[in-house]
Parts: C-alpha cells; sequence; structure tokens
C-alpha cells in the first residue's frame, strides 16, 4: 500500500524485511531453543520446571497451508487466526501484568516463552506441562492461539507505536472489558477444546498476571463462505477483502514486520427493539438485504455495494447513512479485515467486533469515528468495549512469540 505512517517506529536491526519473500526474518541473533533454557527462566525469576522437549510444529510454516486437517499451524510468518480462515468458537482473553521487583522486560520475555510453549503444545494436540486435563487437548479441532499486547506492553519492550483506542461517539464503556495489557485469542471448532486451552494457559499465568476478561463467541457460517449470520439476522463479513488484498490490509506496513494489530470492541444489540423493525427498515439502516445479503444497489450477495446507485424514485439506494455506505473504505488504505463473533452473556447480546489491520490510525479509527457519529444501526447497538493490541509477528520453531522484539536474555 505504500504508506508508512511516521508514528510506526522501527528498528533496523530487529524488524523483519517487507514482504517479498516467505522466509523468517534475519534478527541476528542466535536460533537457539529458548524453552527450557534455565537462564531464561532464572531471568524472570519466575518460572519452574519449565520446558524440556523441542516445540513440534502443529502444521506447515506457510500461514495459510492448513496440510493436516484438524491442526492450523502455529508456526509461521504470521501468527495463525488472523487471515486464516474463522472457526466457529473464540474466546477473547485479557490480562494486566503483575509486576514484580526487576527487570519487567525480562519479566515480559519469561511469560511470552511461557506462553509460546503452551499454545505450540495446545495447538499440536498436546497438553501444556503438568496438564491435569491433557486429553481435552487431543484433538485441537483447528485450535489457534494469537497473542497480542497493548501499548503499555511495547512501552516496556521499548519498541513498536501502535496507540491507544480513542472515545467514539456514543460509547458507553464497562471498564471489564477495557485495554488490557496482554490478549490472547483463542480459537477453535470445538468450544471444549477452547475452554481447555483458554483454562491451561491461564492457570499458568496466575501468579503473574490478572485476568481481566474472558469473552466468548460463535458464529456458524455455510460451508466454503465466509460470512455468517450475526445476532440481528444479517449476513456478516462478505465484503472483507480477499486473498492478497486482505494480506496487505492486515500486514503491509504494520507496526513490526509480519505483525499487526487487533481492534476489539464489544457491542450491546438491543434484540427487543430491533424485534419492531420491518425487513425494509432494517434492510435501509444495513444497506444491504437481511435476506440473501444483497446490497440494495444490486440483486446478488456479490453485487458491488454502489454508493452512486439510484432507485426508482432518483433517491439513492444506499442511504448516506446506511452501515454499509459509512463503513466502506474510502480508499484501500481505510481497509480492514474483520473477523468478529457473536456472543450471548449474562442475558445480553451482540457482536464481539474484532479487525485486523496493518495500521489502525489510517484504517479502524476514521471507519470507526464515521460509523459512531451516523450509522444508522447506531440506534440498536452500544459499545460497552473497546481495546486496541499489537498482534506480535509469527515464528518458526525454536523462537518465543516477541523475540523478534526483545530478543534473548
Ligand atoms: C455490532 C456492530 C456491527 C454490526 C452488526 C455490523 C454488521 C455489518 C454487516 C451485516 C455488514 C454487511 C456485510 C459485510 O460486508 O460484511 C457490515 C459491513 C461492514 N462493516 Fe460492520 N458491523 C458492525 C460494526 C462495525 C464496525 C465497528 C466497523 C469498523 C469500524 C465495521 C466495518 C464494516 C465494514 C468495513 C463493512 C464492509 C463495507 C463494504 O461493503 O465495503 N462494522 N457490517
Amino acid at each position: 500500500m505504500g504508506r508508512a505512517p511516521k508514528w510506526i517506529l522501527r528498528s533496523a536491526t530487529s524488524m523483519a524485511p517487507r514482504k517479498t519473500t516467505m522466509s523468517m526474518p534475519d534478527i541476528n541473533v542466535p536460533r537457539r531453543l529458548l524453552l527450557g533454557s534455565t537462564a531464561a527462566a532464572a531471568a524472570g525469576g519466575l518460572l519452574t520446571g519449565f520446558g524440556t522437549g523441542s516445540l513440534r510444529a502443529a502444521g506447515a510454516q506457510e500461514p495459510q497451508a492448513v496440510s493436516t486437517p484438524g491442526y492450523r499451524p502455529f508456526y509461521g510468518r504470521y501468527q495463525s487466526g488472523i487471515i486464516d480462515a474463522q472457526q466457529e468458537h473464540a474466546v477473547f482473553a485479557g490480562w494486566d501484568l503483575s509486576w514484580r521487583e526487576g527487570s519487567r522486560k525480562d519479566q515480559l520475555r519469561s511469560l511470552l516463552q511461557m506462553i509460546t510453549d503452551d499454545a505450540s503444545r495446545l495447538t499440536s494436540g498436546r497438553g501444556v506441562l503438568a496438564d491435569t486435563e491433557a486429553e481435552m487437548a487431543q484433538i485441537p479441532s483447528e485450535l489457534t492461539i494469537t497473542v497480542g499486547v497493548g501499548q503499555s506492553l511495547l512501552e516496556v519492550i521499548g519498541q513498536g507505536k501502535i496507540g491507544t483506542m480513542p472515545a467514539f461517539a456514543g460509547d458507553q464503556l464497562d471498564e471489564r472489558y477495557g485495554q488490557t495489557d496482554l490478549l490472547i485469542q483463542f480459537c477453535s471448532q470445538d468450544p471444549t477444546v477452547l475452554q481447555h486451552a483458554v483454562r491451561a494457559v491461564s492457570k499458568n499465568l496466575r501468579t503473574l498476571t490478572r485476568r481481566r476478561f474472558v469473552q466468548s463467541g460463535f458464529i456458524r457460517a455455510k460451508p466454503g463462505q465466509e460470512a455468517f449470520r450475526n445476532l440481528f439476522g444479517q449476513l456478516d463479513g462478505i465484503n472483507n477483502p480477499k486473498d492478497q488484498a486482505r494480506e496487505q490490509a492486515v500486514f503491509d506496513d504494520s507496526w513490526v514486520g509480519n505483525g499487526t494489530t487487533l481492534a476489539l470492541r464489544r457491542f450491546d444489540m438491543d434484540l427487543d427493539r430491533w424485534d419492531e423493525v420491518d425487513v425494509s427498515g432494517r434492510d435501509f439502516a444495513l444497506g444491504r438485504r437481511q435476506a440473501d445479503g444483497s446490497p440494495l444497489s444490486g440483486q446478488s450477495v456479490d453485487d458491488p455495494v454502489d454508493l452512486a446507485a439510484v432507485n426508482g424514485l432518483g433517491l439513492p439506494s444506499i442511504a448516506a447513512n446506511a452501515h454499509v455506505a459509512l463503513a466502506k473504505p474510502a480508499h484501500a488504505a481505510q481497509s480492514i479485515h474483520r473477523r468478529g463473533y457473536n456472543f450471548v452473556d449474562a442475558g445480553r447480546s451482540g457482536l464481539l467486533f474484532a479487525s485486523y489491520q496493518a495500521d489502525p490510525q489510517a484504517s479502524f479509527i476514521p471507519v470507526q469515528h464515521r460509523l459512531a457519529a451516523a450509522d444508522a444501526l447506531n440506534t440498536w447497538l452500544t459499545a460497552v468495549g473497546s481495546a486496541l493490541y499489537a498482534i506480535l509477528p509469527g515464528i518458526e520453531e525454536g523462537m518465543y512469540l516477541g523475540e523478534q522484539l526483545i530478543g534473548l536474555p
């Protein structure tokens, strides 16, 4: 996309090269297995009985090549769970770190090493160390574990800048779903496997962190399709960038080579008031038909969203304040890849909006400002959670997540 915002900090030595090959980044550090290293454990002063075996790759190195049914690769240029097909169940869990005396960078390294070990095991069908229910990990059902950090941890690392999520018009934020230091997105086709993975990772993090939220979500898409029905009944996820355009939107000119960012917003839906809206009112508010997802400017779901199209009365087919009219990227740099999930939790229902984008300041944030100001769907939506995360670059076997930024002890 050729944009390089000034606020992005890069380190000439530790950042990966731009995306020209599929090889792993040259970070000029020895490729030794960190996990099981007593030096690493001692540096953090936090870990005992830490891994002794090597990390086993769950699948191929290429991010989208899922060669073994039921397994998604843990190692690769990018982390899994971002541009690969969306699984049916997800948990987004957020933690704040409980710092101890000593170097915060060392503590963070130890934490990321432990998460890397846990995630590589779980995604390849093994329990974590001292797992009391390792049987539950045996069929990972496309489990992915995707790790991100907030700006607060980038400050500890001393590299990278993504900023924080600004306030948007109409937000009624609940701190329980707010910004945390650490975020892990767990996704699987099997909710039981998923819950075990969340619990296994959480148990190991318990002494080092305080968990703020666990937000569970679900979707069901027709085989071979990406769009799912959200709880308004709409087909959601139709106009996501595809293939190379997706990869570009998510990874090109990111805060770090092969990393990206995650915008996570929790929207309550007022389904009782939505019930009162008739079909044409619903379609008008979205700009697409609930029945088949087709845009009001066309007949079929694959027709383009044409904001210049007019109806028989000479009026715009898609209203200026319809959701898709305001959400449509004004230019390529505003493209985002949405990967959200429905939620039903303690009597409340809605959407865990999740989008991946290289540069949130150029894409997600202006689009969200437009929507917050005027989206016709706002009548039935309330944003109650909001956070922004730096998603770490992918790694190869023997590395730990974040190693490109933090390095070895
Ligand atoms: C609960 C909140 C939301 C609901 C229910 C919702 C629902 C939808 C639906 C049904 C579509 C049309 C189908 C599709 O192309 O996927 C759509 C499109 C879209 N939405 Fe949302 N959305 C929500 C929040 C957001 C937010 C917060 C953003 C970004 C800040 C966003 C960005 C987009 C984009 C970029 C499109 C595609 C527009 C185009 O056609 O180019 N949406 N959304």
